[in-house]
């Protein structure tokens, strides 16, 4: 069965190596898996052509997330709460959108730290924030606070968000209070910005998350370890999360995360 991921740039992208590793564990000979640059006006025609020629799935990245929402014909629930798609299911005609990144995150997260009846700050309300937060609420914390530069997008999303897990919404200067674990899904650092987040929001066995990843300690990282955060790990669990819940929505198969997620770091 064929497999894509679509991107726009795609060059980058490390699925097809995962996705490849992933299947050698199951013996799955038939398995291919391949980047595909779409341009900007393309992804609608590329999905339909791999589609209609009878592919199995697509991993969609950057920027085609909100264009997949629009355009697959069934979604999930963890998809149509997070208004983007990076799986694809191609099966009798449907095309089913799906979000495992928030999936991937929490399999990352409690790698490290339980969630339940934590104190959980997300540090972001852009896609990426959006796209974890049902997963996140589902792991039933104690508290969820999102602070974002601009306060009314947090506002927004904890609008939409707000349930049985009381959502409060900050900026970063009015953030009080200490913290369990703490996620950054800001891309401040592409701009090399370090956030303006006081020391104290770290709890003394806090767990920082940064879903960005890298050589060495991220930005994020380095502020919570000086600020006293315990934990601290950057996001390439992440990746290997949500391609591993993406090869279980094709295949129906768990595959390890920890063998590729070694082999992968050593070769960062
Ligand atoms: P993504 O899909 O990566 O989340 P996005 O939707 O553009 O991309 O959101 C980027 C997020 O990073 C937003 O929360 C943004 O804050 P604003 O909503 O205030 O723009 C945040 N961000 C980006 N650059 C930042 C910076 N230099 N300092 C603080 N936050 C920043």
């Amino acid at each position: 069965m064929k497999y894509l991921v679509i991107g726009h740039p795609i060059a980058h992208s490390k699925s097809p190596q995962i996705h490849q590793a992933f299947a050698e564990q199951f013996n799955l000979l038939d398995f291919t898996y391949e980047r595909c640059l779409a341009p900007l006006d393309g992804f609608a025609a590329l999905l339909a052509e791999f589609a209609e020629a009878g592919g199995g799935g697509v991993n969609v990245t950057v920027p085609f997330k909100e264009e997949a929402f629009r355009l697959c014909t069934a979604l999930t629930e963890r998809a149509a709460a997070a208004g983007a798609v990076n799986t694809i299911k191609c099966a009798d005609g449907v095309l089913l959108g799906d979000n495992t990144d928030g999936a991937g995150l929490v399999a990352d997260l409690l790698r490290h730290t339980g969630l339940a009846g934590k104190r959980i700050l997300l540090l972001g309300a852009g896609g990426a924030a959006c796209g974890v937060l049902l997963p996140l609420l589902a792991e039933k914390p104690l508290s969820l606070t999102i602070a974002n530069r601009s306060v009314a997008r947090a506002i927004s999303l904890a609008e939409k968000f707000s349930g049985n897990i009381k959502i409060t919404a900050q900026a970063f200067d009015t953030l009080a209070g200490e913290f369990d674990v703490i996620i950054n899904a800001t891309s401040a650092s592409l701009a090399g910005d370090t956030l303006p987040l006081a020391t104290t929001i770290f709890a003394r066995d806090c767990l920082a998350y940064d879903m960005m990843y890298g050589k060495g300690e991220t930005p994020f990282m380095k502020q919570a370890r000086l600020a006293g955060a315990s934990q601290c790990s950057d996001g390439l669990g992440m990746l290997l999360g949500q391609a591993a819940e993406a090869f279980y929505v094709w295949t129906g198969l768990r595959a390890d995360v920890q063998p590729v997620l070694a082999a992968m770091r050593a070769a960062l």
